[in-house]
């Protein structure tokens, strides 16, 4: 029940792309939103999250137009394996021989949809990467600028819990390339479009070594949400930290208190890419770093990715279902005005791209009303 509800969720955000797409749409639906500085690791945490290796990533500026990354957990067509990759890692370690499939095209268990090539499946991951540099190109050109347009990609698999993510470019000060003298400020108005959204939960990716409270990411998600109420804390890097030091101060609250806490993870270095180590064994490594680690052995449940995917998951449905009366509001209203455009159509109306939207929207909204019924406001929210 909770994976449909966020999947109908997900499939009313396609449904209203076409009437002006992600931060103009009449329904603002929570996403989670990815902001830090440039190579603070917002990317290579997005792709620990799936588990898949399909973002452009490195030093620089790699990522230049916003990505709504749309994960959508379907059941496995295996007879085994049906749950999440992150989490068969922590209970049967390694007991499914899903190692690096990056390069096998015969896998039509995961693939990728771009909205902008409606019907087409990518089953090859690296094929999704050079899509995602090719589409950035075509709207920013060759020469690092940046654009605010978003690529729209979803991803089906039985290994990703379902999600909706956005990965944005990174906080920078200097222009490089062709980038315009004022980058600073561009990027920052491009991200604030996204984060001021008031059901948007802010991913603030910080890196471990170095200073939290000089950082551009949180200042930034502090501007729209002072209190820290829908921000949650990732500090990457934790394996670069210098000998003897630790971020158990802000992992407690003592540093910069963010009501959804702060998890730490490792993601793959540079060399470790070069090297095309798999994110299987970067996972494993995680797991063992903190496991083994004098300052985090005690609360190594609560560090790593796949903790980190879980607690995305379950803030992201706790919140959709606080507001849905809100969006079911909303909808209702978009109804309303859709079929008084209608019916001052006429019959010529009845092919119009908003007489689509219309019965899409009806449909949502039977399934939708359904579930709202049927869901009792079970909020759990143990994990919050
Ligand atoms: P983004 O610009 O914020 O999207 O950052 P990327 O994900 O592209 O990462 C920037 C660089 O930092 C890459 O070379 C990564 O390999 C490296 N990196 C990211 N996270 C970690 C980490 O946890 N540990 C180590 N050692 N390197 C990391
Ligand atoms: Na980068
Ligand atoms: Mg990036």
């Amino acid at each position: 029940m909770d994976e449909h509800l966020i999947s109908i969720i997900n499939k009313l955000q396609d449904t209203l792309a076409p009437l002006g797409g992600g931060s103009q749409s009449p329904i603002d639906l929570p996403q989670i939103t990815v902001v830090g500085s440039q190579s603070s690791g917002k990317s290579s945490v997005l792709e620990n999250i799936v588990g898949r290796d399909f973002l452009p990533r490195g030093t620089g500026i790699v990522t230049r137009r916003p990505l709504v990354l749309q994960l959508i957990n379907r059941r496995s067509t295996k007879a085994s394996n049906g749950g999440s990759d992150l989490l068969d890692l922590q209970t049967q370690d390694g007991k499914t021989d899903q190692t690096d499939t990056s390069q096998k095209e015969d896998n039509t268990e995961e693939w990728g949809e771009f909205l902008h090539l409606p019907g087409k499946k990518f089953f090859n991951f690296n094929e999704i990467r050079k899509e995602i540099e090719a589409e950035t190109e075509r709207t920013t050109g060759k020469k690092l600028g940046i654009s605010p347009v978003p690529i729209n990609l979803r991803i089906y698999s039985p290994h990703v819990l379902t999600l909706t993510l956005v990965d944005l470019p990174g906080l920078t000060k200097v222009p490089v390339g062709d980038q315009p003298h004022d980058i600073e400020r561009q990027i920052k108005s491009m991200l604030l479009t996204y984060i001021s959204k008031p059901n948007a939960i802010i991913l603030s990716v910080n890196p471990a070594n170095s200073d939290l409270a000089n950082s551009d990411g949180l200042k930034l998600a502090k501007e729209v949400d002072p209190e820290g109420k829908r921000t949650v804390g990732v500090l990457t890097k934790v394996d670069l930290m210098d000998r003897g030091t630790d971020v158990v101060d802000i992992l407690a609250g003592r540093v910069i208190p963010l009501r959804y806490g702060y998890i730490p993870v490792i993601n793959r270095g540079q060399k470790d890419i070069e090297m095309n180590k798999t994110i299987r064994d970067a996972l494993k490594d995680e797991a063992q770093f903190f496991e083994n680690h004098d300052a985090y052995r005690s609360k190594s449940a609560y560090c790593g990715t796949p903790y980190l995917a879980r607690k995305l998951n379950s803030i992201l449905l706790h919140h959709i279902k606080q507001k849905l009366p809100e969006i079911k509001e909303k909808i209702e209203k978009a109804l309303k005005k859709f079929k008084a455009e209608l019916i001052e159509l006429g019959p010529e109306g009845m092919d119009s791209p908003n007489s689509i939207v219309l019965n899409m929207i009806t449909d949502f909204t039977k399934e939708y009303v359904g579930i709202l019924d049927g869901e009792a406001t079970d909020l759990s929210s143990q994990e919050l």
